[in-house]
């Protein structure tokens, strides 16, 4: 349940001035969230992703190509990419399942770097708008639209659009989230805001600036602070991304006769992690 009402306050890291820096610094702590193997868990939390969205999609994984349609620094792709198709190859699946890697403003170098380790990642060639975007593929295959840890920052009129985006031209919508207006999501963000006081020993140990930011002037656990809570303040809960969806559909601007959609949360990162998911399904006429 809710604790507070849903406030669309900013995050330094959406704003032109955060230093480079200190987005990167955000985006490898993301990273090793997507990494981490919780107590009492046998497999990281993008596996554990990787779980959620094999058990709810329709079809299988591999009739889709998933697009991480907000995919900043690549996101858990890569992981979510090599459990998805080692898991496959056990199967006895017989072609690999592919993603792609968009966002409206780029990190050509990071997707260079993913796309280079792997043959079943590749990248969209210019910034692709999720709000406005028709079709990401058209190779025949169905199109999985993924919101890993972004959805939070689209205000009601941007998400509006994502959705009715997603439904008029897409197979499948899931949005993932860490973050939530909930007890367990404070108390998980919590801890990942105390995270660079270790990090930084460990990413950042040659750096004077990273030192200085974060235990003298504690520049970087405050970032934390500030946009791990907002992150938590902005984040819909289940039924509030499908009331957004009823709206447009009473407006008459999306049809969701051809969709299923649920939503739930499992909890990925004990003691307090849970991965909130919203997934919506096109149902296949054949
Ligand atoms: C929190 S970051 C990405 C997080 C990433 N998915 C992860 O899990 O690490 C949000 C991303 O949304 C992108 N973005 C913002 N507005 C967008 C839009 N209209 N269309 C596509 N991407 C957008 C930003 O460029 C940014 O990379």
């Amino acid at each position: 349940m809710a604790l507070f009402p849903r406030f669309q306050l900013f995050e330094i890291e959406d704003m032109p001035w955060c230093p480079s820096w200190l987005r990167e610094y955000a985006h490898r702590a993301l990273h090793q969230m997507w990494n981490t193997i919780g107590p009492g868990r046998t497999s990281s939390t993008a596996a554990q992703a990787c779980d959620i969205l094999v058990s709810k999609l329709p079809n299988e994984p591999g009739a889709y190509t998933f697009v991480d349609a907000c995919a900043g620094a690549g996101g858990p792709t890569p992981m979510l990419e090599r459990s998805l198709n080692s898991r496959l190859k056990v199967l006895g699946a017989k072609k690999p399942v592919r993603f792609l890697l968009a966002d409206l403003y780029p990190d050509w170098a990071a997707w260079k770097k993913i796309t280079s380790a792997s043959e079943n990642i590749t990248h969209v060639n210019q910034p692709i708008d999720a709000t406005t975007v028709e079709r990401y593929v058209n190779d025949g295959t169905l199109e999985c639209r993924l919101f890993n840890l972004c959805f939070h920052h689209f205000d009601d009129v941007q998400a509006a659009k994502i959705l009715r985006s997603a439904v008029n031209h897409s197979d499948t919508l899931v949005i993932f989230e860490m973050t939530q207006r909930n007890l367990p999501a404070l108390l998980n963000t919590s801890i990942v805001i105390l995270s660079p006081l270790i990090s930084t020993l460990l990413w950042f140990w040659w750096s004077p600036l990273h030192m200085v930011f974060t235990y003298l002037i504690p520049i970087v656990p405050l970032f934390f602070a500030w946009d791990g809570f907002v992150s938590c303040i902005r984040t819909r809960s289940g039924q509030e991304i499908r009331d957004i969806i009823a709206r447009e559909e009473a407006r008459g601007s999306l049809d969701t006769s051809e969709w299923t959609f649920h939503y739930g949360q499992t909890k990925v990162l004990p003691p307090f992690g849970n991965l909130y998911w919203f997934i919506g399904v096109k149902n296949r006429k054949d």
